[in-house]
């Protein structure tokens, strides 16, 4: 079917009515990425958990289209850890991607090759604008879900391997209840 669209998020988990893709990532896929490597293998041992889901419309992967979707983060953590996404840069670096928080609460946590980071706070309400060169991971500090939607051009591409490698520079971690963004004492090393 190649005409314009709609989709209904109109449900209190903000699932599409529609789509092409239902993308579930579980703890087997972040293997590597947390820092409580002993908390990560005792929860996997216990329970292969769903930590994130993503919901996919099927365009063609080309310049003038617009890759979008829901992207849901699950409430929990990995020792002090939050759950989060694995997290990329895009294959093409100069893209760009706006995010619309729909539901929960939590950051998104960006940074360039260059060596700056961000952290941008998401609640229902929030629009973010990722400039083209920062990679991005959501993390959700909240009790619920966290749900955005998000908005790409169709040539980006996903670069999961440099971030597979050298981890992101700062981690969201609870301390005393609360979230706190802090370094990644393994950022760089092989993770
Ligand atoms: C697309 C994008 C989001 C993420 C989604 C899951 O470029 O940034 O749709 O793909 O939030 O995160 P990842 O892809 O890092 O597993
Ligand atoms: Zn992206």
């Amino acid at each position: 079917m190649d005409t314009p669209y709609t989709f209904d998020l109109n449900n209190p988990d903000f699932i599409p009515d529609r789509y092409d893709n239902h993308i579930r990532r579980t703890l087997t896929a972040m293997r590597g990425q947390y820092l409580d490597t002993a908390a990560f293998e005792a929860m996997l041992a216990a329970d292969d958990q769903l930590l994130y889901e993503v919901y996919e419309f099927h365009r063609p992967h080309e310049p003038g289209e617009l890759l979008h979707g829901i992207s849901i983060v699950h409430p929990g953590k990995v020792g002090d850890e939050y759950f989060m996404t694995k997290g990329h840069f895009h294959t093409v670096l100069d893209t760009s991607e706006v995010y619309y928080c729909l539901k929960g609460e939590g950051y998104m946590v960006m940074e360039t090759p260059e060596g700056d980071w961000a952290a941008a706070e998401l609640r229902p309400g929030k629009a973010l604008y990722v400039l083209p060169r920062w990679a991005h991971r959501s993390v959700n500090t909240g009790a619920g879900d966290l749900v955005t939607l998000f908005v790409y051009p169709g040539n980006a591409g996903h670069d999961y391997g440099t971030i597979e490698q050298q981890g992101f520079r700062k981690l969201v971690v609870e301390r005393d209840g609360r979230p706190e963004i802090v370094d990644n004492p393994r950022w760089g090393s092989k993770q």
